[in-house]
C-alpha cells in the first residue's frame, strides 16, 4: 500500500513540476512515506530523518534550502510528537491527507507558512477524488480499491492509522485500471488492507462485492494478469473462490494471513476465524484451482502464546505447505489492546519461536521452488539483472526468476523453462 501511495504522491508532485532525483544531496524536497505496523518500522524513520537533517544543514551552508516532509502512518500515530522529536521537519501528513502535499509545498515555497505543518484529519471526502490520474509506472501496477480496516485485531494499528474501511466506487476503479492498462500495465494488483471486504457502489448505486469487482476488472482488454492483496480469511466468499476457478488471468497465488494456528490466540487477537474455518477456505480454493499456491503472515509471541499454541501454528504450516510467507515477532503497539495485556511473551522466547517458524517456512518455500525445475512458466520480465543480458521477472507464483534474454523483452511475458532454484529465486532459459 505504501509503494502505491508513494507512486501517487510522486505522480502528484511531477504534475506540480517537480522531478525525481536519486541523490539526496540534490533534493530540494525530501519526503519519507512511513509505516507504523511494527516498532522497528517506526524507529527507522527517526534515524533516516537524522541523516536527512545532516544533509539539510550541509546544503544550508551552500545557500540551498531543503524541505523535509513525512507522510504515512507514523504521522497519524505520533502527530505533533514528530515535530517535537524532529523540529527540522517542515511538514507531516497522515495517510488520508497526502493529497494536501502539493498545496503545503507551494505555501512553504512562497513563504506563506514558516511553522511546521501537521495534517492528521480523517476527512469526510476520499483522498482519491483529489489526486491526479494515475499512470502506469511499468508493466506491473498497484491499484488501491479499498482502504482502512474495521477488524480491530488486538495487535494492529491499522484501524487507528488508516481509519475506517472505505471502498472506492466500481466506476472509479475501472477508470483507473483502464488508464493503467492503456499506459503499459499488463499485471494489476488490487490493493486494500482488507481487500476482499470490498463493498463499493456500481454505476447504478448498487453495492457490489469484491468478486464482482474482480470480474469487471478482468474484462479489461489488454490486461494479462490480475492479483489482489491482502485478504481476510473470514471474508473469502464462495463467489470469490469461484473467480479462482473461472477467471484465467487471476494468478494462482493467494496471500491469506492466518497469523496464528492456535484458536485461543486467534480469539485473543480478535480474529473472526479459527484455524478449522481457515483451512476449510483453503480446501475450497484448491478445489476451485488445484494449482493455487498459498502465502500467509504469522505473528509469534502474541501475549499468552504457550509452546502448545506455537505448535498449533507449526501444524498449520505443515498442513498448508505455504509457498511463501512473512513472519514477525509480536511488537507492542501503543494504543492497541494487546499492548496492555499482562501475559507478554519474553523477547528471548519470541526470537526462538521466530527462528523455528522461519526454518520451517523456508523449507517449504525451497521445496516448492525446487519442484518448479523443468517446468515452463510464463514470466513477466520487470527489470535488468546484475549480469549483462540478464533480466529478472516474476512467475505466476510471485517467484523472482533470472533469465538471459534480449533487453527488449523488458515489460513482456516470455515462456521460460526453470533450470535452477534456491529459497529466494529461480533461474531459467527462454523457450524460443
Ligand atoms: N506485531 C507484529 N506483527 C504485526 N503485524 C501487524 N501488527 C503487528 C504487530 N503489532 C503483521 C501481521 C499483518 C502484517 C501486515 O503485519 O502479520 O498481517
Ligand atoms: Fe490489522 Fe489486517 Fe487485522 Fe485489519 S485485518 S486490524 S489491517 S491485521
Amino acid at each position: 500500500m505504501n509503494v502505491y501511495d508513494s507512486s501517487r504522491i510522486s505522480g502528484m508532485l511531477k504534475k506540480e513540476g517537480y522531478e525525481e532525483t536519486l541523490k539526496q544531496a540534490d533534493a530540494d524536497i525530501v519526503l519519507f512515506n512511513t509505516c507504523h505496523i511494527r516498532e522497528k518500522a517506526a524507529e527507522k524513520l527517526f534515524s533516516d530523518l537524522g541523516r536527512a537533517h545532516l544533509i539539510q544543514l550541509e546544503r544550508e551552508e551552500q545557500g540551498k534550502s531543503t524541505i523535509i516532509g513525512v507522510a504515512g502512518c507514523v504521522v497519524q500515530a505520533e502527530d505533533e510528537q514528530i515535530i517535537k522529536r524532529a523540529p527540522y521537519v517542515n511538514f507531516a501528513v497522515g495517510p488520508l491527507m497526502y493529497h494536501k502535499i502539493a498545496r503545503i509545498l507551494r505555501d512553504i515555497e512562497a513563504k506563506k507558512i514558516r511553522e511546521s505543518v501537521v495534517e492528521t484529519d480523517f476527512p469526510a471526502d476520499s483522498k482519491f477524488d483529489f489526486l491526479p490520474e494515475n499512470k502506469s509506472q511499468g508493466a506491473c501496477s498497484y491499484l488501491a480499491v479499498q482502504e482502512g480496516c474495521n477488524n480491530f485485531c488486538t495487535y494492529c494499528v491499522v484501524p487507528y492509522t488508516r481509519g475506517a474501511e472505505y471502498s472506492r466506487p466500481v466506476a472509479e476503479v475501472i477508470k483507473e485500471a483502464e488508464r493503467l492498462v492503456k499506459t503499459g500495465t499488463i499485471e494489476l494488483n488490487l490493493l486494500g488492507q482488507n481487500v476482499n471486504s470490498y463493498h463499493g457502489e456500481d454505476e447504478s448505486g448498487k453495492e457490489r462485492d469484491f468478486a464482482y469487482l474482480i470480474e469487471r476488472v478482468a474484462k479489461i482488454d489488454g490486461l494479462k494478469r490480475l492479483r489482489y492483496t491482502t485478504s481476510y480469511p473470514a471474508d473469502v466468499t464462495d463467489n470469490l473462490i469461484a473467480c479462482h476457478r473461472d477467471i484465467k488471468i487471476l494468478m494462482p497465488y493467494l496471500h491469506l494471513p492466518i497469523q496464528s494456528g492456535s484458536d485461543k490466540i486467534l480469539k485473543a487477537m480478535n480474529r473472526r476465524h479459527d484455524s478449522a474455518s481457515y483451512l476449510k477456505v483453503i480446501e475450497k480454493l484448491r478445489k476451485a484451482n488445484p494449482d493455487i499456491g498459498m502465502s500467509s503472515d504469522f505473528i509469534v509471541g502474541f501475549p499468552g502464546e504457550t509452546d502448545e499454541d506455537f505448535k498449533a501454528t507449526l501444524d498449520v504450516v505443515n498442513e498448508v505447505k505455504y509457498i511463501q510467507a512473512f513472519s514477525f515477532k509480536y511488537s507492542r503497539r501503543p494504543g492497541t489492546p494487546a499492548a496492555v495485556m499482562d501475559n507478554q511473551v519474553e523477547e528471548k522466547v519470541k526470537k526462538e519461536r521466530l527462528a523455528i517458524l522461519q526454518d520451517l517456512l523456508f523449507d517449504y518455500q525451497t521445496k516448492f521452488n525446487q519442484s518448479c525445475i523443468g517446468k515452463i512458466m510464463p514470466v513477466l520480465l520487470e527489470q535488468k539483472g546484475r549480469h549483462k543480458g540478464q533480466l529478472i521477472g516474476r512467475t505466476p507464483y510471485m517467484q523472482n526468476l533470472h533469465v538471459s534474454t534480449n533487453d527488449d523483452n523488458i515489460n513482456k511475458i516470455v515462456e521460460v523453462q526453470v533450470t535452477e532454484a534456491t529459497t529466494n529465486s529461480l533461474s531459467g532459459k527462454e523457450i524460443l
